[in-house]
């Protein structure tokens, strides 16, 4: 039966991305004889202009009526002033809370090819093979807040934090789940020793742990776990955290293994998942047509993989994205002297070539 697939593109480098996304899903699809269909809507600043709101209610309605979301990017400096509820960004909150994404797994892998492409010692990241998994719908992104108010003379603004105990343990039991799977070692992440909620999070994965037997289960605090990523990123195996601490973490993660454009990540709930590279709009190159349109691809496998369940088609596109780059095709967020100079297209057209 033919899947429908929404591909939202967004903003700024979204289109670009997603373009070329959409370009290797279609050659995948063919060569696996899937039946895609496609299907295109709008969200961030470009639908803020265009309906008065990022996030229209027919774009929420067509995703959680597909089989899985390809989302490209959303934001840029052309929207900062408007209201804080209407901002670009509301589309992607908007659509992860009502799509029920709860988990956001990031995974980080370091290629041999790009191991001398990190900001970190060859030695340092050789190896590096850890997921991410941040909870996604909660915590300090979706409390309480005041962007403004009177107190004790002076402007105050202010995010609450809350986590209950059914939504650590989600997480969490995704976290061990994913470990089974994977090298059974869960580092779970916080910051117990100041916050109520890291503590309420840090008892919660403990308690869960005892059914996880199988799996090793240390504890961080946030600020030792970023300093970890930069000294001794292999220790990792999966990283279950909240949703400011995942934010922050996996932008690091990303460049470990040279750039943030080849960063994918899949946001899971019950029913329909979202797919999309874990940066951003990147105003700085949007239009120039030379973004790295790898962490979409990926995303794009991820798709495949997790929603359609057709794994061999996954692993097509994972391993043409590997073949493009061992034979030197580099976007300029990557590139060196001594290889293959690509654009967004001429690297799509070197992935399409390797499906
Ligand atoms: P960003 O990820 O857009 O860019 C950070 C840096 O990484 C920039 O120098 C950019 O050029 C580079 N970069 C990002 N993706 C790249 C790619 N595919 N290829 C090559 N280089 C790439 O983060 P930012 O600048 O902090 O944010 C820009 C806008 O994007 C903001 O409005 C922000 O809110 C938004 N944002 C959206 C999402 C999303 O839609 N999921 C994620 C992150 C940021
Ligand atoms: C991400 C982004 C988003 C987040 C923004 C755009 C709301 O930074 O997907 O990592 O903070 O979750
Ligand atoms: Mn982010």
């Amino acid at each position: 039966m033919a899947k429908k697939i929404v591909v939202i593109p967004g903003d700024g480098i979204g289109k670009e991305i997603t373009e070329s996304a959409v370009a290797v899903m279609k050659k995948t699809a063919e060569k696996f004889k899937l039946e895609l269909n496609f299907e295109y809507h709008d969200a961030g600043g470009t639908a803020y202009d265009k309906f008065g709101t990022p996030l229209p209610d027919e774009t929420v309605k067509a995703a959680k009526a597909s089989d899985g979301v390809l989302f490209g990017a959303v934001g840029g400096d052309k929207w900062d002033n408007v209201e804080p509820g209407l901002r670009p960004e509301k589309a992607i909150l908007g659509l992860r809370k009502s799509l029920g994404l709860y988990a956001n797994l990031r995974p980080v892998k370091v290629s041999e090819t790009l191991v001398e492409y990190s900001p970190l010692k060859s030695d340092v990241v050789r190896g590096v093979d850890l997921v991410i998994v941040r909870e996604l719908i909660g915590g300090i992104y979706f409390g309480d807040r005041c962007e403004s108010e009177q107190h004790d003379g002076a402007e105050r603004a202010w995010d609450l934090e809350n986590y209950s105990v059914p939504e650590v343990e989600r997480i969490a039991r995704l976290a061990f789940e994913t470990a089974r799977i994977r090298n059974k070692k869960v580092t779970s992440v916080d910051k117990s020793n100041v916050l109520a909620t890291s503590r309420l999070w840090r008892r919660t994965v403990t308690k869960l742990a005892d059914e996880y037997k199988d799996v090793e289960l240390d504890h961080l605090y946030v600020d030792n776990c970023a300093m970890q990523l930069a000294i001794k990123p292999t220790q990792f195996d999966v990283i279950c955290t909240g949703n400011l601490f995942g934010d922050i973490l996996s932008d690091e993660a990303a460049v470990l293994g040279g750039s943030i454009g080849m960063m994918p990540s899949a946001s899971i709930g019950k029913e329909t998942s979202l797919f999309e590279p874990i940066h951003g709009s990147a105003p700085d190159i949007a239009g120039k047509g030379i973004a790295n349109p790898i962490g979409t691809i990926l995303s794009a496998a991820m798709l495949l993989r997790y929603s359609l369940r057709e794994e061999p088609a996954a692993k097509a596109i994972e391993a043409a994205c590997d073949a493009a780059l061992a034979d030197g095709y580099r976007t300029p967020d990557l590139y060196k002297d001594g290889f293959k100079k690509a654009n967004t297209d001429k690297m799509t057209e070197a992935i399409l070539d390797r499906i």
